[in-house]
């Protein structure tokens, strides 16, 4: 467990906990990305949080998988890859911020920015110098967060989903320098 504040902490996802991470994503993810999708986004779901993929993300050494824990309720998930490069980007110590998705009935109450706080502290005293993430062009919500927060762009891609709606493919790479 990781206190960031009395009320929000950060709990380390473990093996035995797929099931739970499944049913949290499956109530999570759809409430913010179902309209992007031809099946409201079931099959990236159930692919992305899948037992075996979620068990493969947990073996990855150099990641960490959380919990978000807010008034003892879990309310989101929170990845973290460690010395992962932004293809392009010359620059050591990168780490890359993976997934962050709040519960809706959570959201615009100050958590995210909490949460990304304690990662760019964090991030600091062990000597990284760039924080990346990939974002959707299609969810100004987070794109504004993350603009509000210091990200830059720094280049897109087109997912090659066939299920996902044409129009809202593009995802953006955005980037923050650690001082
Ligand atoms: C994106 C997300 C992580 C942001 O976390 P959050 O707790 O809702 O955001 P916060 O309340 O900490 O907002 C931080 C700042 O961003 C701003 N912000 C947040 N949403 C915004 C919006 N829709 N428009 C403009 N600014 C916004 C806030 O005003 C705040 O600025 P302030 O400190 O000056 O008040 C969260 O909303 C979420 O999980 N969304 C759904 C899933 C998702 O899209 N995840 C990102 C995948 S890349």
């Amino acid at each position: 467990m990781i206190d960031i504040t009395e009320e929000l902490v950060l709990k380390e996802i473990n093996t035995e906990d797929y099931n739970q991470l499944y049913n949290l994503m499956n109530e999570i993810y759809p409430l913010a990305y179902s309209h992007f999708w031809i099946d409201n986004g079931a099959w990236y779901v159930n692919s992305q949080y899948s037992k075996e993929n979620i068990l493969r993300e947990l073996s990855e050494e150099k990641a960490d998988y959380y919990f978000v824990v807010f008034n003892d309720e879990i309310i989101g998930n929170f990845r973290i890859i460690w010395d992962e490069k932004l293809p392009g980007l010359n620059q050591e110590n990168q780490v890359k911020l993976h997934r962050v998705y709040l519960h809706q009935k959570t959201q615009g109450n100050g958590i995210g920015k909490k949460l990304l706080s304690w990662l760019e502290e964090k991030a600091i005293k062990k000597g990284y110098k760039v924080i990346w993430l990939d974002a959707m062009d299609e969810q100004p919500q987070a794109f504004q967060f993350y603009k509000k927060l210091g990200y830059k762009y720094y280049s897109h891609t087109f997912l090659p989903y066939n299920l996902l709606h044409k129009e809202v493919r593009k995802m953006s790479q955005i980037y923050k320098r650690l001082t």
